[in-house]
């Protein structure tokens, strides 16, 4: 009598799948939270919304200044500030409900999306279409419960993101540029910024095989933007026996090293927030990168083990931009320490030090500076990401979406309360990390639905929202249904 129903359970397990929107770098519980904050009057998140508030990039009267071809040493920031406008004016909408903001960040993207053509010149065609590509989604996926933004310029967007920017993404992964007959040619952050491009769009767009792609590639691609080449070499920490990762690019300069940096956590969000663990795959190698970075960043020593890719060498780490920083640290701390409850000193550290660097009570975003640097991801970490006790206590009952969990998950309470460090022998040892408690019941039970949105055949064409009644639709629990 079982088998009808476990038969048709397995068959709704193969076709059913579950996006979360917004699903990217922002969800509904981060905008929930960030309101909560600013109602009881909590700081930072006042002072942080009131500063975030008080750029141009933030305002309703910021009109789109589209373009037709992007160069980017020519007119690059003519987009990367368009951009930062149509994310900031996404983000104010999201959080105030005020629809001046919505209408102003749909203007942008509209605009670009009736008018962008082409990405010209040189490689640095790539760059525009990797960075800008995924902060533009980021901006339209906040956009998607606006109706006149579905009714009048989702189109025109999607058909531009789908027939502009992702082929260059793809394009460039699959090693087209004949440069690239040596797959290790471009630096990783070349290639993490298509891979977090490719998410954007695909999550925008409902898009699996492109999601697949991306995911697949982080994980086995041949390329520096893969993981495992992202991150080079597993070093032993002076006197603390840790395993921490040499980056690819700590050998060439600490700027570029921290854009890396950015751009890894900012995969790994996307990737969660689709119920795609990418913080914790291979021992959890994203944190352990960032220890790396931020050890030698605060003034340590770290070790270096040599690095060639055939076309250039380095024997020791570069000392270039020592102490560079980017808003990332929130993020890395959030997920990390507090999520995740692992024990990360040396994140933990440079979480503070680039509070300080941003004066001192909280993460900047994008808009906040001029210079490329100042527009390769969004930022506004603090807003975005922080959490109190009461937030992780309630992300630990399960009653809020920040990140989508299986049923199963609410059983996990302890997940932040043990400490776990990451030492050599949870690496050299991978089952010490599965058999930890908290950790790894958390992490199973997140993890548990990864391949939700594999499988499908259902959602390849770019669909259209539906628009729901109100704004706030909570999807918690999306991939609950796609258990077998
Ligand atoms: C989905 O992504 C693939 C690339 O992985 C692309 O070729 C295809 O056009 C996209 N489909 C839609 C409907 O956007
Ligand atoms: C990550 O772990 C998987 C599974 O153990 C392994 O096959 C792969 O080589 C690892 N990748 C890296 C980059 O360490
Ligand atoms: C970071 O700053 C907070 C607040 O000042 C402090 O409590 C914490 O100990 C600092 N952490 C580190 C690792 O320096």
């Amino acid at each position: 009598m079982h088998l009808p129903f476990v038969y048709l359970s397995a068959a709704l397990a193969v076709h059913v799948s579950a996006w979360s929107h917004p699903g990217l770098l922002v969800t509904d519980a981060d905008i929930s939270r960030i309101q909560t904050k600013l109602a009881d009057q909590k700081e930072p998140w006042v002072s942080a919304w009131a500063y975030f508030e008080s750029l141009s990039f933030s305002s309703s009267s910021y009109t789109p200044n589209a373009v037709s071809d992007i160069e980017r040493p020519v007119n690059g920031e003519i987009l990367w500030h368009d951009a930062a406008a149509a994310f900031n004016l996404a983000l104010r909408w999201k959080v105030t409900q005020e629809e001046e903001y919505a209408e102003a960040a749909a203007a942008i993207l509209t605009a670009w999306g009736e008018t962008l053509t082409t990405f010209s010149g040189g490689d640095d065609k790539y760059l525009s279409a990797g960075l800008q590509g995924y902060e533009l989604a980021n901006a339209a996926e906040l956009l998607r419960d606006y109706a006149p933004f579905i009714e009048d310029g989702w189109d025109p967007f999607v058909d531009m993101a789908v027939n502009v920017i992702l082929p260059l993404n793809i394009a460039f992964l699959n090693h087209e540029e004949p440069s690239q007959h040596n797959v290790l040619h471009f630096f990783a952050n070349w290639e993490l910024a298509q891979i977090a491009s490719i998410q954007a769009i695909s999550v925008l767009t409902e898009n699996t095989t492109a999601w697949e792609f991306a995911i697949d590639y982080f994980k086995n691609g041949d390329g520096n933007g893969a993981i495992g080449n992202a991150i080079t070499t597993l070093v032993e920490e002076p006197d603390m026996g840790a395993l921490l990762g040499q980056g690819q690019e700590s050998g060439r300069d600490q700027g570029h090293s921290a854009l890396d940096q950015q751009l890894l956590a900012a995969i790994g969000q996307q990737a969660w927030n689709q119920g795609e663990d990418l913080f914790s795959l291979n021992d959890s190698l994203i944190l352990r990168g960032a220890e790396y970075f931020a050890r030698y960043n605060l003034g340590h020593d770290v070790p270096f083990e040599a690095y060639t890719n055939g076309i250039v060498s380095y024997t020791d780490i570069s000392s270039a931009s020592r102490g560079a920083t980017r808003p990332t640290w929130e993020l890395l701390y959030a997920h990390y320490v507090q999520i995740k409850g692992l024990d990360a000193p040396w994140t933990a550290a440079y979480r503070n030090n680039t509070l300080e660097y941003f004066g001192g009570l909280f993460e900047k975003g994008i808009g906040y500076g001029e210079g490329s640097g100042h527009y390769d991801g969004v930022g506004w970490g603090t807003l975005l990401y922080r959490l109190e006790e009461e937030d992780l206590e309630a992300i630990q009952r399960g009653t809020t979406s920040t990140t989508p969990q299986s049923h199963a998950s609410t059983s996990s309470a302890s997940t932040a309360s043990s400490t776990m460090s990451i030492s050599s022998s949870s690496i050299t040892t991978p089952t010490t990390s599965s058999s930890s408690p908290g950790v790894s019941t958390s992490l199973s039970s997140t993890t548990g639905t990864t391949t939700s949105n594999t499988g499908t055949s259902t959602t390849e064409a770019a669909v259209r929202p539906t628009l729901v009644h109100g704004h706030s639709h909570h999807h918690e629990h999306s991939h609950g249904h796609c258990k077998a």
